[in-house]
Protein backbone atom coordinates (compact mmCIF):
# COMPACT_ATOMS: atom_id res chain seq x y z
CA UNK A 1 0.00 0.00 0.00
CA UNK A 2 0.99 3.74 -0.61
CA UNK A 3 1.50 5.87 1.89
CA UNK A 4 -0.99 9.36 2.65
CA UNK A 5 2.16 11.14 1.77
CA UNK A 6 3.19 9.58 -1.46
CA UNK A 7 -0.46 9.74 -2.72
CA UNK A 8 -0.79 13.56 -2.01
CA UNK A 9 2.09 13.85 -3.87
CA UNK A 10 0.84 11.49 -7.13
CA UNK A 11 -2.46 13.24 -7.21
CA UNK A 12 -0.24 16.64 -6.96
CA UNK A 13 1.85 15.65 -10.15
CA UNK A 14 -1.30 14.46 -12.17
CA UNK A 15 -3.22 17.81 -11.33
CA UNK A 16 0.29 19.82 -12.28
CA UNK A 17 0.02 17.51 -15.59
CA UNK A 18 -3.99 18.12 -16.46
CA UNK A 19 -2.85 21.86 -16.08
CA UNK A 20 -0.26 22.02 -18.19
CA UNK A 21 -2.27 20.30 -21.02
CA UNK A 22 -5.12 22.48 -20.99
CA UNK A 23 -2.97 25.38 -20.76
CA UNK A 24 -0.72 23.97 -24.09
CA UNK A 25 -4.57 22.85 -25.64
CA UNK A 26 -5.87 26.47 -25.42
CA UNK A 27 -2.33 28.04 -26.32
CA UNK A 28 -2.68 25.65 -29.65
CA UNK A 29 -6.05 26.92 -30.27
CA UNK A 30 -5.18 30.29 -30.09
CA UNK A 31 -2.32 30.41 -31.98
CA UNK A 32 -4.41 28.04 -35.04
CA UNK A 33 -7.83 29.72 -34.80
CA UNK A 34 -8.26 30.33 -38.32
CA UNK A 35 -8.02 34.69 -37.77
CA UNK A 36 -10.17 37.44 -39.40
CA UNK A 37 -7.83 39.98 -38.35
CA UNK A 38 -5.72 39.02 -41.68
CA UNK A 39 -4.65 40.10 -44.43
CA UNK A 40 -6.78 38.49 -47.21
CA UNK A 41 -10.15 37.59 -45.09
CA UNK A 42 -12.97 37.29 -47.28
CA UNK A 43 -16.30 36.37 -45.53
CA UNK A 44 -19.01 34.57 -47.35
CA UNK A 45 -21.92 36.94 -47.75
CA UNK A 46 -25.31 36.07 -48.13
CA UNK A 47 -25.60 37.54 -51.26
CA UNK A 48 -23.11 37.67 -53.78
CA UNK A 49 -22.79 40.95 -53.87
CA UNK A 50 -20.03 42.38 -56.42
CA UNK A 51 -18.31 46.16 -55.72
CA UNK A 52 -16.21 45.07 -59.07
CA UNK A 53 -19.75 45.44 -60.77
CA UNK A 54 -21.56 48.42 -58.83
CA UNK A 55 -18.66 50.51 -58.32
CA UNK A 56 -16.26 49.25 -61.18
CA UNK A 57 -18.36 49.24 -64.15
CA UNK A 58 -21.29 50.88 -63.34
CA UNK A 59 -19.19 53.70 -61.39
CA UNK A 60 -21.63 54.52 -58.56
CA UNK A 61 -20.09 56.54 -56.04
CA UNK A 62 -18.61 55.09 -52.49
CA UNK A 63 -20.39 57.92 -50.86
CA UNK A 64 -23.77 56.89 -52.67
CA UNK A 65 -23.76 53.59 -50.26
CA UNK A 66 -21.48 54.49 -47.50
CA UNK A 67 -22.36 58.34 -46.99
CA UNK A 68 -21.86 57.75 -43.43
CA UNK A 69 -17.80 57.74 -43.43
CA UNK A 70 -17.21 61.46 -44.03
CA UNK A 71 -20.09 62.23 -40.74
CA UNK A 72 -19.19 59.62 -38.07
CA UNK A 73 -16.79 56.93 -36.94
CA UNK A 74 -18.33 54.44 -39.07
CA UNK A 75 -18.59 54.01 -42.91
CA UNK A 76 -22.04 51.85 -42.29
CA UNK A 77 -23.58 49.44 -44.55
CA UNK A 78 -26.30 50.46 -47.02
CA UNK A 79 -30.37 49.38 -46.43
CA UNK A 80 -32.06 47.22 -48.81
CA UNK A 81 -33.93 50.35 -49.31
CA UNK A 82 -30.73 51.73 -51.12
CA UNK A 83 -30.74 49.15 -53.45
CA UNK A 84 -33.68 48.99 -54.48
CA UNK A 85 -33.91 52.13 -55.78
CA UNK A 86 -32.26 50.57 -58.66
CA UNK A 87 -33.76 46.92 -58.04
CA UNK A 88 -37.28 47.84 -58.38
CA UNK A 89 -36.50 48.19 -61.95
CA UNK A 90 -33.00 46.00 -62.33
CA UNK A 91 -33.94 42.50 -61.91
CA UNK A 92 -30.84 40.18 -63.21
CA UNK A 93 -32.32 36.97 -64.67
CA UNK A 94 -30.32 33.78 -65.94
CA UNK A 95 -30.41 32.31 -69.85
CA UNK A 96 -33.66 30.42 -68.79
CA UNK A 97 -35.31 33.37 -68.11
CA UNK A 98 -35.57 33.21 -64.06
CA UNK A 99 -34.35 35.67 -61.71
CA UNK A 100 -30.87 34.83 -60.32
CA UNK A 101 -30.29 33.57 -57.13
CA UNK A 102 -28.46 37.03 -55.52
CA UNK A 103 -31.90 38.95 -57.22
CA UNK A 104 -33.89 36.28 -55.40
CA UNK A 105 -32.65 36.52 -52.46
CA UNK A 106 -32.68 40.51 -52.64
CA UNK A 107 -36.11 40.85 -53.40
CA UNK A 108 -36.97 38.08 -50.94
CA UNK A 109 -35.79 40.78 -48.04
CA UNK A 110 -37.46 43.66 -49.39
CA UNK A 111 -41.16 42.03 -49.79
CA UNK A 112 -40.43 40.57 -45.97
CA UNK A 113 -38.50 44.07 -44.62
CA UNK A 114 -35.95 42.02 -43.21
CA UNK A 115 -31.91 43.79 -42.98
CA UNK A 116 -29.88 41.93 -45.05
CA UNK A 117 -27.06 40.43 -42.14
CA UNK A 118 -23.62 40.76 -44.02
CA UNK A 119 -20.88 39.55 -42.32
CA UNK A 120 -17.96 41.85 -41.35
CA UNK A 121 -14.91 41.88 -43.27
CA UNK A 122 -13.67 44.51 -40.88
CA UNK A 123 -13.87 44.71 -37.60
CA UNK A 124 -11.20 46.49 -35.24
CA UNK A 125 -10.66 45.25 -31.22
CA UNK A 126 -13.26 46.98 -28.89
CA UNK A 127 -10.21 48.91 -27.06
CA UNK A 128 -9.58 50.77 -30.21
CA UNK A 129 -10.54 54.17 -31.56
CA UNK A 130 -10.98 54.43 -34.89
CA UNK A 131 -13.18 57.81 -36.74
CA UNK A 132 -13.87 57.49 -40.35
CA UNK A 133 -14.78 61.32 -40.53
CA UNK A 134 -11.75 62.63 -39.33
CA UNK A 135 -9.86 60.16 -42.06
CA UNK A 136 -12.05 61.67 -44.78
CA UNK A 137 -11.51 65.42 -43.55
CA UNK A 138 -7.87 64.83 -44.25
CA UNK A 139 -8.40 64.11 -47.84
CA UNK A 140 -7.44 60.25 -47.76
CA UNK A 141 -9.37 58.30 -50.54
CA UNK A 142 -11.10 54.79 -49.27
CA UNK A 143 -8.16 52.81 -51.26
CA UNK A 144 -5.59 54.02 -49.11
CA UNK A 145 -6.82 51.84 -46.72
CA UNK A 146 -8.88 49.15 -48.21
CA UNK A 147 -7.06 48.71 -51.82
CA UNK A 148 -8.65 48.78 -54.72
CA UNK A 149 -12.12 47.99 -53.82
CA UNK A 150 -13.94 49.30 -57.43
CA UNK A 151 -12.00 45.13 -58.58
CA UNK A 152 -12.77 43.26 -55.93
CA UNK A 153 -15.82 40.90 -56.97
CA UNK A 154 -16.07 39.42 -53.26
CA UNK A 155 -14.78 42.27 -50.70
CA UNK A 156 -11.78 40.99 -49.05
CA UNK A 157 -9.35 42.63 -46.19
CA UNK A 158 -6.98 44.33 -48.28
CA UNK A 159 -4.52 44.97 -45.48
CA UNK A 160 -4.40 43.08 -41.47
CA UNK A 161 -5.02 46.43 -39.95
CA UNK A 162 -2.99 45.51 -37.04
CA UNK A 163 -0.97 48.44 -34.54
CA UNK A 164 1.51 48.77 -36.56
CA UNK A 165 -0.41 49.31 -40.07
CA UNK A 166 -2.04 52.31 -38.39
CA UNK A 167 1.17 53.52 -36.77
CA UNK A 168 2.98 53.35 -40.53
CA UNK A 169 0.96 56.28 -42.01
CA UNK A 170 0.83 58.32 -38.37
CA UNK A 171 4.43 58.38 -38.47
CA UNK A 172 5.16 59.88 -42.12
CA UNK A 173 6.89 63.30 -41.69
CA UNK A 174 4.85 66.07 -43.12
CA UNK A 175 6.50 68.53 -45.30
CA UNK A 176 7.31 71.77 -44.20
CA UNK A 177 4.78 73.60 -46.04
CA UNK A 178 1.88 70.90 -45.02
CA UNK A 179 -1.31 73.19 -43.78
CA UNK A 180 -1.56 70.40 -40.61
CA UNK A 181 1.60 72.08 -39.53
CA UNK A 182 -0.73 75.25 -38.26
CA UNK A 183 -2.26 72.67 -36.12
CA UNK A 184 0.66 71.69 -34.20
CA UNK A 185 1.35 68.60 -36.48
CA UNK A 186 4.88 67.18 -37.69
CA UNK A 187 3.74 63.86 -38.50
CA UNK A 188 0.16 62.52 -40.53
CA UNK A 189 -1.43 61.27 -37.63
CA UNK A 190 -1.22 60.96 -34.02
CA UNK A 191 1.54 58.62 -32.45
CA UNK A 192 0.62 58.94 -28.57
CA UNK A 193 -1.28 55.72 -26.93
CA UNK A 194 -4.42 57.95 -25.88
CA UNK A 195 -4.72 58.95 -29.38
CA UNK A 196 -6.54 55.30 -30.20
CA UNK A 197 -6.57 53.88 -26.66
CA UNK A 198 -9.20 56.17 -24.81
C1 LIG B 1 -24.38 50.07 -54.32
C2 LIG B 1 -23.87 50.16 -52.99
C3 LIG B 1 -22.37 50.17 -52.70
C4 LIG B 1 -21.39 50.93 -53.32
C5 LIG B 1 -21.52 51.90 -54.47
C6 LIG B 1 -20.15 50.63 -52.60
N1 LIG B 1 -20.39 49.72 -51.61
FE1 LIG B 1 -19.05 49.06 -50.26
N2 LIG B 1 -20.45 47.75 -49.50
C7 LIG B 1 -21.76 47.64 -49.94
C8 LIG B 1 -22.38 46.50 -49.29
C9 LIG B 1 -23.80 46.00 -49.51
C10 LIG B 1 -21.40 45.93 -48.45
C11 LIG B 1 -21.55 44.68 -47.56
C12 LIG B 1 -21.35 43.42 -48.37
C13 LIG B 1 -19.92 43.11 -48.67
O1 LIG B 1 -19.08 43.17 -47.75
O2 LIG B 1 -19.61 42.81 -49.85
C14 LIG B 1 -20.20 46.74 -48.60
C15 LIG B 1 -19.02 46.52 -47.92
C16 LIG B 1 -17.89 47.35 -48.00
C17 LIG B 1 -16.71 47.24 -47.17
C18 LIG B 1 -16.47 46.19 -46.10
C19 LIG B 1 -17.33 46.39 -44.90
C20 LIG B 1 -16.96 45.49 -43.75
O3 LIG B 1 -17.72 44.56 -43.43
O4 LIG B 1 -15.89 45.68 -43.18
C21 LIG B 1 -15.84 48.21 -47.57
C22 LIG B 1 -14.46 48.49 -47.00
C23 LIG B 1 -16.47 48.93 -48.64
N3 LIG B 1 -17.73 48.40 -48.87
C24 LIG B 1 -15.89 49.97 -49.33
C25 LIG B 1 -16.41 50.54 -50.49
C26 LIG B 1 -15.67 51.45 -51.36
C27 LIG B 1 -14.25 51.92 -51.12
C28 LIG B 1 -16.51 51.78 -52.38
C29 LIG B 1 -16.19 52.63 -53.61
C30 LIG B 1 -15.04 52.21 -54.41
C31 LIG B 1 -17.78 51.09 -52.13
N4 LIG B 1 -17.66 50.34 -51.00
C32 LIG B 1 -18.92 51.20 -52.92
C33 LIG B 1 -22.38 48.47 -50.83
C34 LIG B 1 -21.73 49.40 -51.65
C1 LIG C 1 -7.50 55.68 -42.60
C2 LIG C 1 -8.02 54.42 -43.11
C3 LIG C 1 -9.42 54.33 -43.67
C4 LIG C 1 -10.00 55.10 -44.67
C5 LIG C 1 -9.40 56.29 -45.40
C6 LIG C 1 -11.30 54.53 -44.90
N1 LIG C 1 -11.52 53.46 -44.07
FE1 LIG C 1 -13.15 52.28 -43.98
N2 LIG C 1 -12.41 51.28 -42.37
C7 LIG C 1 -11.16 51.52 -41.81
C8 LIG C 1 -11.04 50.77 -40.58
C9 LIG C 1 -9.84 50.77 -39.64
C10 LIG C 1 -12.26 50.05 -40.41
C11 LIG C 1 -12.67 49.14 -39.25
C12 LIG C 1 -13.39 49.98 -38.23
C13 LIG C 1 -13.86 49.22 -37.01
O1 LIG C 1 -13.87 47.99 -36.99
O2 LIG C 1 -14.26 49.90 -36.04
C14 LIG C 1 -13.09 50.39 -41.57
C15 LIG C 1 -14.38 49.90 -41.79
C16 LIG C 1 -15.16 50.21 -42.90
C17 LIG C 1 -16.48 49.67 -43.17
C18 LIG C 1 -17.25 48.71 -42.28
C19 LIG C 1 -18.29 49.45 -41.47
C20 LIG C 1 -17.67 50.37 -40.44
O3 LIG C 1 -17.76 51.59 -40.60
O4 LIG C 1 -17.05 49.87 -39.48
C21 LIG C 1 -16.90 50.22 -44.37
C22 LIG C 1 -18.22 49.98 -45.06
C23 LIG C 1 -15.85 51.10 -44.82
N3 LIG C 1 -14.81 51.08 -43.90
C24 LIG C 1 -15.92 51.85 -46.00
C25 LIG C 1 -15.07 52.91 -46.29
C26 LIG C 1 -15.28 53.85 -47.39
C27 LIG C 1 -16.43 53.80 -48.37
C28 LIG C 1 -14.26 54.75 -47.34
C29 LIG C 1 -14.06 56.00 -48.20
C30 LIG C 1 -15.21 56.90 -48.27
C31 LIG C 1 -13.38 54.36 -46.22
N4 LIG C 1 -13.92 53.25 -45.62
C32 LIG C 1 -12.21 55.01 -45.85
C33 LIG C 1 -10.18 52.34 -42.33
C34 LIG C 1 -10.38 53.30 -43.30
C1 LIG D 1 -27.44 52.76 -58.94
C2 LIG D 1 -28.12 51.49 -59.24
C3 LIG D 1 -27.84 50.27 -58.38
C4 LIG D 1 -27.82 50.20 -57.00
C5 LIG D 1 -28.01 51.31 -55.97
C6 LIG D 1 -27.62 48.80 -56.67
N1 LIG D 1 -27.51 48.06 -57.82
FE1 LIG D 1 -27.22 46.04 -57.92
N2 LIG D 1 -27.15 46.15 -59.95
C7 LIG D 1 -27.35 47.29 -60.70
C8 LIG D 1 -27.22 46.96 -62.11
C9 LIG D 1 -27.37 47.95 -63.29
C10 LIG D 1 -26.94 45.58 -62.17
C11 LIG D 1 -26.69 44.73 -63.42
C12 LIG D 1 -27.97 44.23 -63.96
C13 LIG D 1 -27.76 43.21 -65.06
O1 LIG D 1 -26.68 43.17 -65.66
O2 LIG D 1 -28.70 42.43 -65.29
C14 LIG D 1 -26.94 45.09 -60.80
C15 LIG D 1 -26.79 43.76 -60.47
C16 LIG D 1 -26.95 43.26 -59.16
C17 LIG D 1 -27.04 41.86 -58.81
C18 LIG D 1 -27.13 40.72 -59.78
C19 LIG D 1 -25.87 40.02 -60.01
C20 LIG D 1 -26.18 38.65 -60.58
O3 LIG D 1 -25.52 38.30 -61.57
O4 LIG D 1 -27.02 37.95 -60.01
C21 LIG D 1 -27.15 41.77 -57.46
C22 LIG D 1 -27.26 40.52 -56.58
C23 LIG D 1 -27.14 43.13 -56.95
N3 LIG D 1 -27.03 44.00 -58.02
C24 LIG D 1 -27.25 43.46 -55.62
C25 LIG D 1 -27.32 44.76 -55.15
C26 LIG D 1 -27.38 45.11 -53.74
C27 LIG D 1 -27.37 44.09 -52.60
C28 LIG D 1 -27.45 46.47 -53.67
C29 LIG D 1 -27.53 47.31 -52.43
C30 LIG D 1 -26.44 47.19 -51.48
C31 LIG D 1 -27.44 46.97 -55.02
N4 LIG D 1 -27.34 45.91 -55.89
C32 LIG D 1 -27.54 48.31 -55.37
C33 LIG D 1 -27.61 48.55 -60.21
C34 LIG D 1 -27.65 48.91 -58.88
C1 LIG E 1 -2.88 56.14 -44.82
C2 LIG E 1 -2.71 56.89 -43.62
C3 LIG E 1 -3.46 56.54 -42.35
C4 LIG E 1 -3.78 55.30 -41.86
C5 LIG E 1 -3.50 53.94 -42.48
C6 LIG E 1 -4.43 55.51 -40.59
N1 LIG E 1 -4.52 56.85 -40.31
FE1 LIG E 1 -5.31 57.72 -38.62
N2 LIG E 1 -4.94 59.56 -39.35
C7 LIG E 1 -4.36 59.83 -40.59
C8 LIG E 1 -4.43 61.25 -40.84
C9 LIG E 1 -3.92 61.97 -42.08
C10 LIG E 1 -5.06 61.84 -39.70
C11 LIG E 1 -5.45 63.30 -39.49
C12 LIG E 1 -4.44 64.12 -38.78
C13 LIG E 1 -4.98 65.53 -38.70
O1 LIG E 1 -4.90 66.20 -39.71
O2 LIG E 1 -5.52 65.89 -37.66
C14 LIG E 1 -5.34 60.74 -38.79
C15 LIG E 1 -5.93 60.92 -37.54
C16 LIG E 1 -6.24 59.88 -36.67
C17 LIG E 1 -6.75 60.06 -35.32
C18 LIG E 1 -6.97 61.40 -34.62
C19 LIG E 1 -8.26 61.99 -35.01
C20 LIG E 1 -9.29 61.78 -33.97
O3 LIG E 1 -10.39 61.34 -34.33
O4 LIG E 1 -9.01 62.04 -32.79
C21 LIG E 1 -6.97 58.80 -34.80
C22 LIG E 1 -7.51 58.46 -33.43
C23 LIG E 1 -6.57 57.85 -35.82
N3 LIG E 1 -6.13 58.54 -36.92
C24 LIG E 1 -6.64 56.48 -35.66
C25 LIG E 1 -6.22 55.55 -36.62
C26 LIG E 1 -6.26 54.11 -36.45
C27 LIG E 1 -6.76 53.40 -35.21
C28 LIG E 1 -5.77 53.57 -37.60
C29 LIG E 1 -5.60 52.11 -37.94
C30 LIG E 1 -6.74 51.23 -37.74
C31 LIG E 1 -5.42 54.66 -38.50
N4 LIG E 1 -5.70 55.85 -37.87
C32 LIG E 1 -4.89 54.49 -39.77
C33 LIG E 1 -3.84 58.91 -41.47
C34 LIG E 1 -3.94 57.52 -41.37
C1 LIG F 1 -2.75 55.09 -34.55
C2 LIG F 1 -3.43 54.27 -33.60
C3 LIG F 1 -2.70 53.62 -32.45
C4 LIG F 1 -1.77 54.19 -31.61
C5 LIG F 1 -1.22 55.61 -31.63
C6 LIG F 1 -1.43 53.15 -30.64
N1 LIG F 1 -2.14 52.01 -30.91
FE1 LIG F 1 -2.06 50.27 -29.82
N2 LIG F 1 -3.33 49.36 -31.17
C7 LIG F 1 -3.85 49.97 -32.28
C8 LIG F 1 -4.53 48.97 -33.09
C9 LIG F 1 -5.26 49.21 -34.39
C10 LIG F 1 -4.38 47.72 -32.40
C11 LIG F 1 -4.83 46.34 -32.85
C12 LIG F 1 -6.29 46.09 -32.69
C13 LIG F 1 -6.74 44.83 -33.39
O1 LIG F 1 -5.97 43.86 -33.46
O2 LIG F 1 -7.87 44.83 -33.85
C14 LIG F 1 -3.63 48.01 -31.18
C15 LIG F 1 -3.31 47.06 -30.23
C16 LIG F 1 -2.61 47.33 -29.06
C17 LIG F 1 -2.35 46.37 -28.01
C18 LIG F 1 -2.80 44.92 -27.99
C19 LIG F 1 -1.72 44.01 -28.54
C20 LIG F 1 -1.65 44.07 -30.02
O3 LIG F 1 -0.55 44.42 -30.54
O4 LIG F 1 -2.65 43.77 -30.69
C21 LIG F 1 -1.62 47.02 -27.04
C22 LIG F 1 -1.09 46.42 -25.75
C23 LIG F 1 -1.42 48.38 -27.49
N3 LIG F 1 -2.05 48.54 -28.72
C24 LIG F 1 -0.71 49.35 -26.80
C25 LIG F 1 -0.35 50.60 -27.31
C26 LIG F 1 0.59 51.53 -26.67
C27 LIG F 1 1.31 51.27 -25.34
C28 LIG F 1 0.67 52.63 -27.47
C29 LIG F 1 1.56 53.88 -27.31
C30 LIG F 1 3.00 53.63 -27.33
C31 LIG F 1 -0.25 52.42 -28.60
N4 LIG F 1 -0.83 51.17 -28.47
C32 LIG F 1 -0.49 53.34 -29.61
C33 LIG F 1 -3.76 51.30 -32.61
C34 LIG F 1 -2.91 52.23 -32.01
Amino acid sequence: MFTKQFERRVYLALGVLVFAIALGGSFGVYVLWPSNREAGYEPKQPIPYSHKLHAGELKIDCLYCHAEAEKGPHATIPSVATCMKCHEQVQTKDKDGNLTEGTKTLLDHWEKKEPIVWNKVHDLADFVYFDHSRHMAADLTCQECHGPVETFEHMRREYGMKMSWCLDCHREELSEDDPARQRGLETRGPIHCTACHR
